[in-house]
């Protein structure tokens, strides 16, 4: 029997089912979406989970108010999450919801492993309380005049037993963990920000439970069913319970289910925004480690989109609606704005005019007069027909080409797109310098007009398979118009010499037609 390849595993947030899908999420999913599909251009297998956070207070009430159970409410808001999803072109293999009855097992049976082994105890708690954040607060977390930030709602102190893991045991390992291990969160300013707080200050046992009587939609705690799990708890476990399920070995201690076709655990990736930083670096660790689980080998951490310079909100309207861009633009335009834009790691502020820009500089006249221009040439003067291989810009095509894949082996997308427009930019150049419209009026020079037809039309198929990653529609509609067979999302296809003698590119269609109208908002 073989022993099976473990697949690189890269991980969303989960989103809270009732918020709606703005900028940050459709930022993260790309994000992911990119790494995802780069390795598997350079040959890995890939497991990439998105889905939904279902459980909570804010959830239940919102079910109430509008009279629907909280299960067909949380239905009716994943159909449009997984629409949005599809939109942005996502090519995520699985989509978990947190009210699927498979995570609901793993979450179960972690618990009971966890309180089997002693982890898990039961005590008072009396504290300060969000109920729109679902958390207890404490004089920390306090404004300079002893108020509670305006993002808590409102606050009211609670007395109630719970149930609590034993999270400050592990304070010492995990700050020696994060020592020995650099890589571990990423950027380094974040994993600084980690351990500073564990250095500094002292971590508590996490409570883990609320009382059913006052939150009845969570999942029930198998030991204590008066009780459900904390809802972060239960969303972290999101991550493992989607491999237990499907039986990976290397989770069989909480799943009791092997399958050798299976190998995703643990994770390589996990991409999240800078607020669940401490949920994803502190907490989720520790409770792996107590579960006896490898740990994932990154966090990947990003900033928060603002617009204008302004937090975004819908109560004052300051929103970026993907989902109208998308229609208006098309959604390559809206991959390659925010990742162009903003690095992973510092914040980003979106601005029309900033996308309008960079969709005419550098979609409309950049990429796409590049490649129209390359085939209408082509079509004009040789009727699509290439006559001769050249090398001319062989070097510059390589030198991109390395240059964007070391960028996306290190998660350093925006720098990757740089890299991709060195090559752009060149191959436009290179029109500039040669002169193909002039050389086709001189019948002496019809082999040096071969030569650069070459060059540009090999240029834009390079283009299409390390564009492939970013911009998938437009890197396979660049190889539809060439007309080539094989598959821009192979990264070996970005070989110079791929187009041959006597092949025949097809007509050139507009990639990102130019647009002179103001952006609708
Ligand atoms: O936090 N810019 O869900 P969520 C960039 N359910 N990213 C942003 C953003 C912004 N303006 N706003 C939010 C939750 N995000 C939990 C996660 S994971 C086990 C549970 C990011 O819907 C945010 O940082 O509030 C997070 O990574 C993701 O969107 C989902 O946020
Ligand atoms: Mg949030």
């Amino acid at each position: 029997m073989s022993e099976m390849q473990k697949e690189f595993y890269i991980t969303t947030a989960i989103d809270y089912v009732n918020g709606s899908p703005h900028l940050g999420h459709a930022y993260e999913k790309i994000v992911a979406d990119i790494i995802a599909r780069a390795h598997r251009s350079l040959g890995e297998s890939v497991f990439f989970l998105t889905g939904l956070d279902e459980h909570g207070q804010k959830v239940q009430q919102a079910a109430t108010e509008r009279g629907m159970s909280p299960q067909v409410y949380c239905d009716e808001l994943a159909t449009q999450w997984q629409s949005f999803v599809e939109r942005l072109n996502i090519s995520n293999d699985d989509f978990v919801r947190t009210t699927q009855p498979r995570h609901q097992e793993v979450v179960k049976a972690l618990l009971t492993k966890l309180h089997g082994q002693g982890d898990i105890y039961k005590a008072p708690y009396r504290g300060w309380y969000s109920a729109r954040q679902e958390t207890f607060l404490t004089d920390k977390d306090r404004l300079p005049d002893g108020t509670w930030d305006s993002a808590y709602g409102e606050v009211t102190e609670l007395v109630e037993e719970n149930w609590y893991f034993r999270m400050g045991r592990h304070q010492e390992w995990l700050a020696q963990y994060l020592e020995n291990h650099p890589e571990f969160v990423h950027p380094e300013y974040r994993r600084n920000e980690v351990l500073g707080f564990l250095r500094s200050e002292t971590l508590e046992d996490l409570c883990i439970s609320r009382p059913a009587s006052r939150l009845s939609w969570g999942i029930p705690i198998p030991f204590a069913p008066d009780y459900v799990n904390y809802v972060w708890f239960d969303a972290l476990v999101n991550y493992l319970s989607v491999p237990a399920s499907k039986g990976d070995p290397a989770t069989a201690s909480i799943s009791g289910l092997t399958r050798t076709t299976t190998a995703i655990w643990p994770p390589d990736l996990q991409v999240i925004g800078k607020d669940i930083l401490k949920f994803h670096a502190v907490y989720w660790p520790i409770m792996l480690r107590a579960a006896g689980l490898s740990l994932p080998r990154q966090i990947l951490v990003h900033g928060f989109w603002q617009k204008d310079g302004q937090k975004m909100s819908k109560s004052t309207g300051n929103v970026v609606d993907p989902v109208a861009i998308v229609e208006e633009w098309g959604v390559d335009a809206f991959r390659y704005y925010v990742v162009r834009e903003l690095d992973v790691g510092p914040d980003g502020n979106w601005t029309d005019e900033g996308f309008r820009q960079r969709y005419a500089a550098e979609l409309a006249n950049g990429l796409g007069n590049l490649v129209n221009r390359s085939l209408s040439m082509l079509r004009k003067y040789r009727s699509g027909r290439i006559e001769v291989v050249s090398k001319e810009l062989a070097i510059d095509a390589e030198n991109s080409v390395r240059g964007v894949e070391q960028c996306l082996r290190e998660n350093r997308l925006q720098a990757g797109l740089a890299a991709v427009w060195t090559l752009v930019n060149r191959a436009n150049l290179y029109v500039e310098q040669t002169k193909p419209f002039s050389l086709a009026k001189d019948p002496a020079q019809a082999g040096r007009l071969d030569e650069v037809l070459y060059n540009l039309a090999e240029s834009c198929r390079v283009l299409a398979v390390v564009l492939w990653p970013f911009i998938p529609d437009t890197a396979e509609r660049i190889y539809a118009q060439l007309r080539v067979s094989g598959e821009p999302s192979r990264w070996r296809n970005s070989a110079w010499g791929g187009l041959q003698v006597g092949h025949e590119t097809g007509d050139p269609v507009p990639l990102f037609p130019r647009k002179d109208l103001p952006l609708k908002s």
